[in-house]
């Protein structure tokens, strides 16, 4: 359909076709003739798309040739076609006389497509359709590779069969089989990364990410969690997206994770990811042994406790009204135990992320009985009387009912 772009006094252009439609990576011709007035001689004749000579712009370096004919044939070559070459293209021409210059405007159309392939239907019933935003030629045959393989020719630009998770297709047109469309395929290399990286320490925000190789992108994620030896559940029904946030993480977030990348040509689920939550020492105590009485001359062993990720590295003791700690280690042992001895005992675990200190332990020390009994008292209690002696370091009841 040529089209004939007509000035006055006989100028025009006329081109072979006023748009075209090309596949990336192909090459087209432009092609266009002219009139000019009598008296005027031709001196300069060019091909220009976005304003500029298409001889300067880097854009087209070494894909562009333009050639003129003695028949008035003027051809512009583009190979290598990109996406970015669709433009409207217009054809000039300078004569030797004053204003002697007409441009074929509106020129010709260039829309330079990819193949691409489509998927709609459901699970077990998918079709594929390979298709561009303009129409190729008259009745393209389509052809379809399956893992770069040819399996399917036809003229119908769909393709339904039953597709594997795992394999990719493709689609060319016949002619252009050098040129296939970007394969479509189900995600791959699914995995889970953790943000910030390093160790992840409790109250702090962190953000798992799924990513996925997959085409066409990858449309919702699921995220599956399940603490040490339990059953995996879904986090959230509600939570598709490709990020996981906890902004406070909690010791209790401690566990494994994995998720589960979907597309329109299956799902794929990454391997599982153990997250351990860090975090300060806590509930920490002293337990005494032997319990009970403490004797002079006897020995004592306090021993700290503590919950803690990673596990407590530092005990230090310390007594009530002593600045100085008194010992270092899990377990702190008092031999040969005397009355000054007496006091409130606590203990401090620390590790890497924090220290928390026990409550205080009472270590009373009793006086040998047979020397040391030197003060008793009486006390009532309803009908019961006792009998209770003591020393300065210690407070014991006989127990003896006087009736
Ligand atoms: C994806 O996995 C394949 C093997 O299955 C591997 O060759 C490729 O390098 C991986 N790609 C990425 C981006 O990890
Ligand atoms: C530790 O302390 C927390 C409260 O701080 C409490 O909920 C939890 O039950 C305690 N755990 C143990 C093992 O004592
Ligand atoms: C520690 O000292 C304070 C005042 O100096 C005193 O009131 C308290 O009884 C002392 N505690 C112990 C366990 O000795
Ligand atoms: C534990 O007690 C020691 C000694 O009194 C003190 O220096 C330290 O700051 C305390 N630690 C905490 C976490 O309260």
């Amino acid at each position: 359909k040529p089209y004939l772009v007509l000035g006055q006094d006989g100028w025009s252009v006329t081109y072979t076709t006023q748009s075209i439609c090309a596949l990336k990576g192909s090459t087209v011709d432009l092609i266009c003739s002219y009139t000019y007035p009598r008296g005027h001689e031709v001196i300069s004749t060019f091909w220009f798309a976005k304003i500029v000579h298409l001889r300067d712009d880097p854009d087209y370096k070494g894909r562009v040739t333009y050639r003129s004919d003695r028949m008035n044939g003027h051809t512009l070559k583009i190979t290598d076609l990109r996406e970015s070459d669709s433009a409207e293209y217009k054809f000039i021409f300078i004569t030797d006389q004053t204003g002697g210059r007409y441009t074929g405007s509106p020129g010709v159309t260039l829309s330079v497509k990819g193949l691409q392939v489509k998927v709609t239907g459901g699970h077990q019933d998918k079709t594929l359709t390979c298709s561009t935003t303009c129409t190729l030629t008259d009745n393209p045959t389509y052809i379809w590779y399956k893992n770069g393989h040819k399996v399917k020719e036809n003229t119908s630009s769909l393709y339904s069969d039953y597709f594997s998770d795992a394999d990719s297709y493709s689609c060319a047109v016949k002619g252009h089989e050098n040129l296939h469309s970007p394969a479509v395929y189900g995600p791959r290399n699914t995995s889970v990364s953790v943000s910030p990286s390093g160790e992840i320490v409790e109250g702090s925000s962190v953000t798992l990410t799924c990513s996925s190789d997959a085409n066409p992108p990858v449309q919702s994620c699921t995220w599956w969690y399940r603490k040490k030896g339990g059953t995996y559940q879904r986090i959230s029904n509600q939570n598709t997206g490709p990020q996981h946030v906890f902004n406070q993480i909690q010791s209790s977030d401690s566990g494994e994770y994995y998720c589960e990348a979907q597309n329109e040509m299956g799902t794929d689920r990454s391997r599982t990811m153990n997250m351990h939550v860090k975090y300060g020492p806590r509930n920490t105590s002293v337990s005494v042994s032997p319990s009970g009485e403490i004797v002079e001359g006897s020995s004592v062993t306090l021993t700290c406790s503590s919950d803690a990720n990673p596990p407590v590295d530092k005990y230090t003791w310390y007594k009530k009204n002593v600045t100085s700690p008194k010992a270092s280690g899990q377990s702190y042992s008092i031999t040969n135990i005397i009355s000054e001895d007496r006091g409130e005992y606590y203990c401090e675990a620390q590790n890497g992320r924090g220290s928390m200190n026990s409550t205080a332990v009472m270590i009373i020390v009793a006086g040998k009985v047979s020397s040391s009994i030197q003060n008793y008292m009486f006390q009532s209690n309803l009908n019961h009387y006792t009998l209770s002696y003591y020393t300065l370091d210690y407070n014991y009841t006989l127990g003896y009912k006087i009736p």
